[in-house]
């Protein structure tokens, strides 16, 4: 009664009560022991060159990642519609450090002969990582031209346990792909779609064991999701026009919740050693267990 009558004060003067649901851990909280990244990547290829190497990135005019091989050879991100974060060589080595952790810990210290699937795999980035720590790899992206970027990079390291398919996330399916995983790498894709339940749900058909959460999040404190529209004009973006839907962190705790996944745990901020959108609350990764 009396709550009914404070948020009726409350209203009349343009305030409401939200009550936030109680978070979901993954328990005993344990902050695991730090994985590096396999960095420079290793050219057990032999056979291409420097020059060969250089030629064959020149193929390609937009990369999302900055690549680093032994032997001093690296190349710059390149994007034709270049972004603060995204452009930083340091950024996909930060999310690694921030995030594997805690997925190498879960599948018991090591990824050797987990199977992996990589949704939006882009030039392959997370997925060759995963292959160089022991994972049956399995990566998919919508866009022709990233798949064969990845391949490239398969060649160079020389790793034969990843596999790269151009496919549309909604045709995914275990008869697409060769049945469950024991691992679903969801990163940086859930807020290029329209329709982020539907997303997890799909997600969660493909994974026996975990799956890793990494998005970038509307930065306000209401269940929301916010709506904008993407148009394709870069490799990072949404592969064709139309409306996406940008999670706020409650709404994430939300749809886990509606998804009936089994437990789940928003990755601590450890280190300032973070892209600034992880700093400032607009991205987040979460690990979960099916
Ligand atoms: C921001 S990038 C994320 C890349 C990588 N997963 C990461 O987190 O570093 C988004 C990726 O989603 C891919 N993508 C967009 N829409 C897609 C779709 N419908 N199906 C598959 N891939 C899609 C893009 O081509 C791009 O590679």
């Amino acid at each position: 009664m009396i709550k009914l009558m404070v948020r009726r004060a409350l209203r009349l003067l343009g305030y409401d009560i939200l009550k936030i649901p109680p978070r979901k851990r993954i328990s005993p909280v344990h902050e695991p022991p730090a994985v590096p990244p396999v960095w420079p990547l290793p050219r057990r290829a032999q056979m291409l060159t420097n020059e060969d190497i250089r030629n064959e990135f020149a193929r390609h005019p937009f990369w999302h990642y900055a690549y680093q091989f032994d032997g001093g050879l690296s190349f710059q991100t390149s994007h034709s519609n270049p972004g603060l974060d995204t452009d930083d060589p340091m950024r996909p080595l930060q999310r690694f450090r921030h995030f594997m952790p805690y997925l190498v810990q879960s599948q018991g210290g090591t990824l050797k002969g987990k199977r992996i699937l990589d949704i939006a795999c882009n030039s392959g980035f997370w997925s060759i990582q995963c292959a160089l720590l022991g994972a049956d790899v399995v990566g998919f992206d919508a866009r022709p031209e990233l798949i064969e970027e990845a391949n490239l990079l398969k060649s160079i390291t020389g790793i034969n346990n990843a596999e790269f398919k151009v496919l549309d996330f909604w045709k995914m399916s275990l008869e697409t792909l060769g049945g469950k995983f024991d691992v679903v790498l969801n990163l940086g894709f859930l807020y290029h779609v329209p329709k982020p339940l539907e997303a997890l749900e799909l997600t969660k058909t493909m994974a026996r064991s975990h799956i890793l959460l990494d998005t970038a999040l509307y930065p306000s404190d209401e269940f929301a999701l916010y709506l904008k529209w993407e148009e394709p004009t870069d490799i990072r973006m949404a592969a064709h026009a139309g409306v996406v839907a940008l999670p706020t962190r409650s709404s994430i705790e939300l749809l886990l919740r509606h998804v009936k996944f089994n437990d789940w745990l928003q990755i601590p901020v450890r280190t300032k050693e973070l892209p600034v959108d992880y700093l400032t609350g607009r991205r987040a990764s979460w690990l979960i267990e099916v």
